[in-house]
Parts: C-alpha cells; structure tokens; sequence
C-alpha cells in the first residue's frame, strides 16, 4: 500500500550542539570571542550525550505486557535469503516473449520486531505496520524465463544500519500513540539521530535516469543497486530537493519527465517538482496552501497537474498542545481537488470543492475533449489512522464491511473504509466538476490500483486492482486480498463499467496487481498481470503470472520461491 508514515517533517542531520563545537571567551574589550575545539573532545561530547540519550530512553520507555499487533501471519517479517536463489517454475509456463527485466515488490519488514505497547511518562506508543523497515522482494527473469533467481534485502537505510550495528531499536514509534508521547517522540529522535521519524523506504520502488530507487513519504529515495540490491546513497538533486519526497512519483513517457511531490508538516506544506529524463530538477513549486494534508498521490495529464486536498490534516499545534494528533481526518472538514498547469504555480491552481472523503491512491487522469478526468481510489474516511479511543479490530471490521448508508449505526464507520472507483470530470471552462462512483456496494473493496503506464496521464480504458476479502480481513485487523479486478473504464459520463474478476481461491491472498506489457505490444491490456501470491494453507508464496487479456483464465505461470514474501506495498518491473 501506499506506504504511510505519518509526520513528515525532513530535518537536516544537526551539527554538535553550539556548545560542544566552540569554546567561548571573553576577550578583554568584553566580546565574546570562539576557539576551536579539539576533535577528540568534540568526539568525547557526541559519545557521552549519545549515551546519556540512549540511557534516558531506556529509563523512560518500558515495554507493557500489551501488543498492538500488526505481523502475524504472513504480515510477520522475513529474514533476507542472502544471494540470488534460482527458482522454479511449478505450474505453467513462462510465455516466449515475456520480457527480461526484474521484478521488485517492496514492503515493510522489522529488522528488529517489538509490537508491545511502549509505557511512557508522556503517554503510550504504539506498533504500526507502516514503521517497518523497507525490503526489497526481487524476481529475476532472463527472456522467456528459462532462468529465474529470486533474492529480497532490507534497504540499507540510517535507521537500518544502527540497528545491524547495536542490535536495539534505534528510533522511537511516530505513527500512533498518545499526543505527548509522539511530540516526545520527535524530540528524541532528533536529538539522537536528527530526524524526527524513522526513515524506511519501505512503499515504493522507481527508476530514474538509469538508476533505480526505494522511497517512503517520510524520507529521500534511497537508491539501489539493480543486481545487488545493495543501498548506495540517497536522491536529493544536489541539495535541492528539501524534505519529504512521494512514493507515487509520476512519468510522463511522451514529455520525458518525472512529476514529484512532497508534503510537509511545516510551511511550504506542499511542493512540486518536474525532474528531466536526465535526473535534473527543473522546476520546482511551493503550494501557498492554508493546510498541511496528507497526500499520498498526485496524477498527471498532458497539461496538468491534480492535487487531492483531502481533510487527512497534519497540525503540529494540535500535538504541541495536545488537543488532538500530528494527523488526524477532519471529518467536517472540505474537501477539493486542484488543477495546474504543468508548469504552473499556486496562483494558477483552480480549485474544485468536491464531496468529503478520502482518496490514497489515483488510478489515472487524462484531457479527454473540454474535460478533465480523473479516476481514483474513494473512501469516506482513510484507514490511517486509527480513531483515538477506539478498539482498532472492531473499527476496522466495522469499515470493512460493505454497508447500505441508510442502514449504518454510523455512516462514518460502517462500510466507510471501503474503497470505491470514483470519477471526477473537471470542465475548466465552466468551473464545474461532475463526480459519481463508478463502483457499488457489491464491487467496492478495491485497493493498489494499476495500469499500463505507458497510459499515465493518456486516456487509458483500463484498470487493475486487488479486492478485499472482507471476512479473512476481519480475522486478523488487516487487509487481505483473495481477488483481483480488471476494470474497463467509462467512456463518458454516461457509461457503466464493465468488471471482471480473477480469483486466487482458498486461503489465497496477493499482492498490487503489476502490469507487464507485452514488448512491442500496441493494445492497452496486452500484457500480463504479476503478483506476489501467498498460500496460507501451505505457508509457500509464489510469483503469479496471468493474461491480462484472459483474466478469468488461470495462471500462465506460477513460479516457487524459497520463502514466503510478506504482504506489502508497492512494486515496478525493471529492464
Ligand atoms: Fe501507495
């Protein structure tokens, strides 16, 4: 899924404290004047505050016998394989022309897995799936798959290495807890490491200029080295890039640019960015925003830039004053939805109120004639975070399950987690915006939409996503997905969808719906979807390949692996 972490603010790593770094004296005119200080006493001083820290964190947080849990099951971390393993294919075949290249999957995985409750005197922190380390799931394929190696590794990111090194949790939880707790949180980890969260890079991978990446929405893209899977360094377009960067960053194939985004706690609260086919940044613009929300993917047309401005807020003076949490839904709150110019800035956004919600992830947008359209993920509320006082399995079962509105005890919980497929219809000219579900209480339930992104920001007839098994969800408080959808979009405001399903069967559950074109392939949907399947019935995952052209058909290909690949996030095929 999206990857989630909450609280985005990116600090610069601090020097030593002022105090440590220079000696102050007065000199006899009465100024003040600075001597250098010898580097071993500055060493002496980061050691012995290091320490102090870490004995103060220790004295202050202690684990209660009460779990938050998140990694049961096959959510439940997995240690890394070591070198590229080869792999079987055991049902099926690998097509002829499928291409070489390799497929990545990343997701959080804790190098180091606590999910007690920490007990402070600040209040309570919580576990949450969001916080795990990044892995890399990675399948190799030569063409036609007559070789396939399969090899997963942590992304080696600052908070990675501590632990490797110390063998102890090394951040402090940020997501979900008491207010205090997490202003407490911030301050610590800042003063012990120089950021305030954890960095993870634990929800996307993407490729730019030749190099592959890792990115969360709380820190820079790591970058990663495609046959080793090694960490290499970080993205920050020589310094100038400050702060968050998406895990939804967008190609436009035709124009050669990469569209980026970052959110932040702080002013400017949003930024964009175009970056060339080359990896530089040429343009880079501050939303003038009066809110900082929590947006976790932007779309692109040929022309435009859609900014999602739903209520899911980020508000410091809310943690600092502890009326409420660093991210919360507002759910009184407006909703809108903003077009610029490609290149344009705030002042040439229009903005389009639309009904309260929440939208995680776009599927697509696209120019088509005098209107804009845009295709997203739609739910009354977000599922992250969860509401404050509230027993999270029973609030998540509740959300989960497909409800009529006119039947809810609360329309605000019941049924309201479920995703629905909604269409927007901007029309510039007129100021109007035109918007309906183009899913029902029956097909809804939708997440990690995906299409052919040779179609990113074109009209595209098709989309791809996973489909909640709501009663093996309400199991374990976390989703799974049994099945995936095709859908065939709407060509205009009139039209209906067309849905077909593809069902793992029992005790089945997949992975973000990849799709894979077929090479030289002219038709939208010819291609294959791929998929991390996990069997929870033999504990075994598999790669699985089907025709997304044939998508009731059964796999073309299931391919072994030497152990189970958690669920997770997001996934790329790389060339
Ligand atoms: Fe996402």
């Amino acid at each position: 899924m999206a990857s989630i972490v909450a609280g985005t603010f990116h600090q610069a790593t601090p020097n030593l404290s002022p105090v440590a770094t220079k000696a102050c004296q007065v000199t006899g005119n009465g100024a003040l004047a600075t001597r250098k200080v010898p580097p071993f006493l500055k060493s002496l001083f980061h050691t012995s505050r290091n320490k102090f820290l870490d004995v103060l964190v220790d004295a202050l947080y202690k684990p209660d016998k009460e779990r938050n849990i998140y990694y049961q099951e096959n959510f439940s971390p997995v240690e890394e394989v070591g070198s590229w393993t080869p792999v079987q294919v055991i049902d099926g075949e690998i097509p002829q022309d499928f291409p070489a290249g390799t497929y990545i999957r990343n997701g959080p995985n804790p190098y180091l897995l606590d999910e007690s409750i920490l007990i402070s005197p600040f209040g309570k922190l919580y576990c949450h799936w969001f916080e795990g380390d990044g892995m890399l799931h990675a399948t190799r394929f030569d063409q036609g798959g007559k070789f396939i190696t399969y090899k997963n590794k942590y992304v080696d990111t600052m908070a990675h290495k501590i632990e490797k090194n110390t063998k102890k949790t090394s951040f402090l939880r940020a997501v979900e807890g008491d207010s205090l707790a997490i202003s407490a949180s911030y301050l610590l980890n800042f003063l012990r490491f120089g950021k305030v969260n954890g960095p993870t890079c634990n929800t996307h991978v993407f490729k730019l200029a030749g190099k592959l990446y890792a990115v969360a929405e709380a820190d820079i893209p790591h970058e990663i080295d495609l046959s080793s899977l090694n960490t290499l360094g970080t993205l920050d377009f020589s310094g100038k890039w400050k702060g968050p960067f998406t895990s939804h960053s967008k190609f436009d194939l035709e124009k050669q640019e990469l569209v980026i985004f970052g959110f932040n706690a702080k002013s400017p609260y949003l930024q964009i960015g175009i970056v060339s086919k080359d990896g530089d940044l040429i343009q880079k613009t501050d939303l003038e925003l009066d809110r900082a929300c929590f947006i976790h993917e932007i779309s692109i047309t040929k022309n435009y830039t859609l900014i999602p401005d739903f209520p899911l807020t980020i508000n410091m003076n809310r943690l600092l004053k502890g009326s409420g949490r660093l991210v919360e839904f507002e759910n009184n709150s407006s909703s809108r939805i903003g077009v610029m110019p490609r290149y344009g800035d705030s002042k040439s956004v229009r903005w389009f109120e639309v009904e309260p919600g929440y939208s995680f992830h776009a599927v697509n947008a696209f120019e088509d004639s005098d209107e804009i359209v845009l295709h997203a993920l739609f739910s009354k509320i977000p599922f992250f975070p969860t509401p404050n006082g509230v027993d999270r399995r029973e609030w998540f079962a509740r959300g989960i399950t497909p409800t009529d509105p006119r039947n809810a005890r609360d329309p605000q919980v019941d049924g309201a987690l479920l995703a629905n497929l909604r269409e927007w219809r901007f029309n510039l000219d007129k100021g109007t915006v035109v918007e309906r579900n183009l899913t029902s209480l029956e097909t809804c339930g939708i997440e990690m939409p995906k299409i052919n992104k040779k179609f990113t920001g074109r009209k595209n007839q098709f989309a791809y996503a996973q489909v909640v098994d709501v009663e093996a969800s309400k199991v374990v408080g976390m989703p799974k997905y049994g099945k995936f959808m095709k859908v065939k979009l709407p060509e205009s405001c009139e039209d209906e969808i067309d849905v077909k399903y593809h069902d793992l069967g029992a005790n089945r559950y997949g992975s973000e719906p990849l799709f894979v074109a077929r090479p030289h392939s002219t038709d939208e949907d010819d291609g294959w979807i791929v998929s991390y399947v996990h069997d929870e019935e033999t504990n075994k995952s598999e790669v699985y390949i089907f025709d997304a052209q044939k998508f009731q058909d059964q796999a073309v290909a299931r391919i072994g692996l030497p152990q189970r690949v958690p669920y997770g996030f997001h996934s790329d095929f790389f060339f």
